[in-house]
């Protein structure tokens, strides 16, 4: 099937989906719950999230980085159940266990960094080929010389002290040379620019945007740049979250 057949067939699912949703969600509501809920929706407004997508060149020779503080750079799997209590408690997300859990499940791999004992950063890869973006809800595929980095962070007090770009470096080392990863992207939020200076460090460049607009529940989600998830399609969709 080619690109064209495959949006052929996205478009006419849609209008079903849609046709079919809401005849559900007039059905379990009934004409005055749903005029409600729509009013309810435009209440609300336009809500919207643009991010920038930031990418990296791993180099095939590119070395672990050395680490000369007293710091403990390594991977964690599911079986190191204290060190995931430990990162639950301390995620900048506040993501349960639960979810943890069902990531490690997908093969998504994770790093801590450590002082004394204690985690002070950690950073999230995805190497699969294809997975549902947690945070835009929306599915993104990888070529398979791509991973997807994501749910990094440093606990505030060890904050600009060089820790994520550290523990960056150590990951694209090692997913270079055990599954053959030579290109590494992401996102930041446009301001967040902690996240842009600490990846700078390493070499991550700007290389397009994604983000969405919402109206009554009806998400509007964009993906832009050449080489920003390429294998991702359709860049336009449109996703109802009722
Ligand atoms: C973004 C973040 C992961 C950077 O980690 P880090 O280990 O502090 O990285 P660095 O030490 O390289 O610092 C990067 C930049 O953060 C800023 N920074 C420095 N000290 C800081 C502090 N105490 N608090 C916040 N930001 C600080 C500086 O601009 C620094 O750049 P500089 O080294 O050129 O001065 C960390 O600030 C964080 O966890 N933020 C909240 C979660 C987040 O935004 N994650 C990224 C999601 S995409």
């Amino acid at each position: 099937m080619n690109l064209e057949q495959e949006a052929e067939i996205r478009r006419k699912m849609f209008f079903v989906y849609t046709l079919a949703r809401i005849f559900s969600v007039l059905k379990e509501k009934g004409l005055i719950g749903a005029t409600r809920m729509v009013v309810q929706q435009l209440k609300r407004g336009v809500v919207q999230s643009h991010l920038y997508v930031i990418g990296h060149n791993i180099l095939p020779n590119n070395s672990m980085p050395v680490i000369e503080t007293d710091l403990e750079i390594r991977q964690i799997t599911i079986s190191d159940n204290d060190d995931i209590d430990e990162m639950t408690e301390i995620d900048e997300w506040q993501i349960p266990k639960s979810a943890t859990l069902k990531m490690f499940e997908e093969g998504q791999l994770c790093y801590i960094a450590k002082h004394q004992n204690h985690i002070v950063a950690c950073q999230w890869v995805v190497i699969t080929k294809e997975f549902e973006e947690y945070y835009l809800r929306r599915e993104l595929r990888l070529s398979p010389n791509e991973a997807y980095n994501w749910r990094g962070f440093t606990v505030p007090t060890f904050r600009g002290k060089g820790i994520l770009p550290l523990l960056v470096g150590y990951e694209e080392s090692d997913i270079a040379r055990r599954f053959g990863k030579t290109f590494i992207l992401g996102w930041v939020r446009t301001d967040n620019q902690s996240m842009l200076r600490a990846l700078s460090k390493l070499g991550w460049t700007r290389i397009g945007g994604m983000g969405f607009f919402q109206i009554l529940g009806i998400r509007f989600h964009y993906l832009w740049g050449r080489h920003a998830f390429e294998r991702t399609r359709p860049r336009f969709k449109i996703q109802i979250l009722w």
